[in-house]
């Protein structure tokens, strides 16, 4: 008897029922997997206010953001040179106001509507297209109100409560975790070599660690945010490969009982 490999058993060596069900089992566990993915961007994609998922909305839940509007910064700091002194105490104003929605295209202000003081003062240069501005206007156009409220408004996010993180990392860390050890466990009785398996598992398991982790330490400091994305993507990604790998060696002819005697069938 050679000690080393032999007695670890192999996924191979289950009878065909076993496997059947293993493969359902497995490919039924990265399906949710894709799921809790695209819900998870869903969910966080408008954390902090604005369009698409960025690390942003990842701090805003975790940590918190508040900073002003971008659109009244700008315009405090003298953008653009020649808005007359009026228009712009106007912009700024309203800006400092809480009737930012309902006054942008108030029609009592006549020409003094912000929207009115924004197509003069600054539609040659922001608008999709426009000449000037050196393409200014396709990054940060204010033709629309749908341009234009999301650097309106100041931000102040508070992270999530405690009690959910807390409520989370309860029903999360055991369940990851566990997904993890099995799928590892699997990979291990299959016929792909030991070290493809664990350079997988132990990217999972860092990653794993470090998402739950960083969930807590991101309180203190914004950065850990991106332990949560790159640990989170980690784990996800080894539990897709593992799996993947595990129903490979499931399904592909390669001599049941190939390396060890069987009496499963
Ligand atoms: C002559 C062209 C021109 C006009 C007119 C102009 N802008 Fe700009 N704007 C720019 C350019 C170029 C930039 C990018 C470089 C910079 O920040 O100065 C910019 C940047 C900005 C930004 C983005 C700042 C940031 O931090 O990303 C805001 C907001 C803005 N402008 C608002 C306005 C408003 C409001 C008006 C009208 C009241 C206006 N601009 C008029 C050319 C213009």
């Amino acid at each position: 008897m050679t000690t080393s490999k032999l007695a670890w058993p192999r996924l191979r060596s289950l009878g065909l029922l076993t496997r059947l069900g293993l493969v359902f089992m497995v490919l039924t566990l990265i399906g949710g997997y894709i799921i809790s993915g695209v819900y998870l961007q869903w969910k966080y994609e408008n954390r902090d206010e604005r369009p698409k998922l960025t690390i942003k909305d990842i701090e805003a839940a975790y940590h918190g953001v508040s900073s002003s509007s971008p659109l009244l910064e700008s315009l405090k700091s003298g953008h653009p040179e020649d808005l007359p002194d009026p228009e712009r105490e106007a912009l700024i104003a309203w800006l400092e106001s809480d009737r930012v929605n309902q006054d942008f295209d108030n029609f009592d202000l006549g020409d003094m509507a912000p929207s009115e003081i924004i197509a003069v003062n600054c539609l040659d240069c922001h608008a999709r297209g426009a000449d000037q501005g050196d393409g200014i206007g396709d990054e940060v156009p204010l033709e629309y109100w749908d341009d234009i409220q999301p650097i309106s408004t100041s931000r102040d996010i508070q992270p999530k409560d405690l009690e959910i993180v807390a409520l989370s990392t309860h029903v999360h860390a055991p369940s990851l975790s566990m997904v993890l050890i099995m799928v590892t466990l699997l990979c291990s009785m299959t016929r792909w070599p030991g070290m493809l398996t664990g350079v997988i598992a132990s990217a999972g398991g860092i990653g794993i660690f470090f998402d739950i982790a960083g969930q807590w330490l991101a309180r203190l400091d914004p950065l850990w945010a991106y332990a949560i994305v790159v640990g989170g993507f980690a784990s996800s990604v080894g539990v897709g490969l593992l799996g993947a790998l595990v129903i490979l060696d499931l399904m592909l002819p390669g001599g049941k009982g190939a390396s060890v005697e069987s009496d499963a069938s």
